[in-house]
């Protein structure tokens, strides 16, 4: 029975100020909206340039349900089109990557397009003669996604013909993404490697809202990165850490460090902790790699782009990042109790191989199916995707540190500890979901 797709009040009364209610993690028709209405029309990641450096050479990706290809134009261009033969509508690829060549061959009848989309040529096309198809859609070739936009290489779509702009809806957020590549002395990054991809029994909203959740490292980490902080006690303070003790030991830091990094929101449901400092602030120096960065860009530069340590950044609903530790996440909805995830790591272009060497070594630890810490996390959230079945209490409290009038702020930094961060997304999610949400 249909209840809240027809009924926009019905939708809006699961976001309160503080609170939400259990129906946006357990409800399939809310996941569906959530494709149609927040996932259609909002700038979406679909990948990086670097996975496309040839002409001819795609990726797939589903987002929002749909099938698309991002393919390297011959003229340098980067083209999203839906992965739809524009006949009878096979997939033209099946494979996640690959390289089609000038065109794309699809493999049922073997109807041919150039790499922008168009209809190159048909079997047999004097069956054809005489008939509508020039003027109908099939004729016209494959269908572009027309709201494309890269930044640093980063590529986004919005599905949808209305929407906001992408700089209106990224605005500085975006601050981010510059520390990342501006973390390259030649100012570019490269996806290095594959990519981690793992399944979540659980609703996407959980692992977004987790990324700035600073209240649970020292709780639900205890085990895995407690361990690793208990086998290095003793130490001499000299004593160099290895890569591993380093990357794990600060995740179980006290809640002062977690609040004291702060947390900053913007509007559309974007944010980001670590505004002064964060977990990746005192990896060991690099110097090779800090010399090669001033020589490109003077000391002062270097030192604030080094300076510039946050934590995790999201870029809502999408797309997480970690500029100073270069990896990415990428979250892909299957259902309501069902998210893929997708861990990227990223060469700085111009950076010594230890740079990328800390890099893999977070994303195995941290980031990957076989990581410790991911799975407390993973843990975590398939525990609230059943938790939440239980009844009784319909809502989820995001109270901490909520005050009053705090919806009315579109770019605010508070401690880091604040819930503030989820109730920004559920305020996006409430103006892109409903109209009423949208005042
Ligand atoms: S479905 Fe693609 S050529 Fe027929
Ligand atoms: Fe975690």
């Amino acid at each position: 029975m249909p209840r809240y797709r027809e009924d926009d009040s019905a939708l809006a009364a699961l976001i309160e100020p503080d609170q939400v209610h259990r129906d946006v993690y357990l409800d399939q028709e809310v996941f569906d909206l959530e494709m149609e209405r927040l996932w259609r029309r909002t700038w979406v990641y679909a990948g990086h340039t670097s996975q496309v450096p040839n002409a001819g050479d795609y990726l797939t990706v589903d987002i929002a349900g749909e099938p698309l290809v991002m393919v390297r134009e011959s003229n340098g261009g980067v083209r999203v089109l839906k992965n739809r033969c524009a006949h009878k509508g096979a997939k033209l690829v099946s494979a996640r990557e690959g390289n089609t060549g000038k065109f794309f061959r699809c493999p049922y009848h073997a109807w041919t397009f150039k790499t922008d989309g168009k209809l190159l040529a048909i079997p047999q096309k004097n069956g054809y003669e005489g008939t509508r198809l020039k003027e109908c859609p099939s004729g016209q070739g494959l269908h572009a996604v027309a709201n494309v936009a890269t930044y640093r290489g980063f590529v986004f779509v919005r599905l949808s013909d209305d929407g906001p702009t992408f700089e209106e809806y990224f605005g500085d957020s975006l601050s981010s993404i510059d520390n990342m590549a501006d973390r390259s002395p030649e100012g570019e990054l490269e996806i290095a490697g594959g990519c981690l991809r793992y399944m979540h029994n659980c609703n996407w909203k959980m692992f977004v809202e987790n990324l700035n959740d600073t209240m649970h490292p020292m709780v639900a980490h205890e085990s895995s990165a407690g361990t690793a902080k208990k086998l290095w006690e003793g130490k001499p303070a000299d004593e160099p850490k290895p890569m591993a003790i380093e990357q794990f030991v600060p995740f179980v830091s006290d809640y002062a460090f977690f609040d004291g990094m702060g947390v900053r929101v913007f509007e559309n449901g974007h944010s980001y902790t670590g505004v002064n400092f964060s977990i990746h602030s005192s990896y060991s120096a690099q110097p090779e790699y800090e010399q090669k960065l001033i020589d490109a860009m003077g000391e002062e530069k270097a030192k604030s782009v080094l300076g510039t340590a946050r934590h995790n950044t999201v870029y809502y609903p999408s797309l997480t990042i970690k500029g100073a530790i270069q990896a990415i996440r990428v979250v892909r909805p299957i259902a309501a109790n069902k998210t893929l995830i997708e861990s990227w790591t990223f060469r700085l272009k111009g950076a010594p191989d230890a740079l990328l060497q800390r890099t893999l070594t977070y994303s195995r630890l941290i980031n990957s199916p076989m990581s410790v810490v991911g799975h407390d996390d993973l843990h975590a959230y398939r525990g609230i995707q059943e938790g939440l079945e239980a009844s009784g209490n319909d809502w989820v409290s995001l109270h901490r540190d909520y005050r009053a009038g705090e919806e009315d702020h579109r770019d605010q930094t508070v401690n880091g500890t604040s819930e503030i961060s989820m109730r920004n997304q559920f305020r996006a999610w409430a103006r892109y979901m409903t109209p009423q949400g949208t005042k």
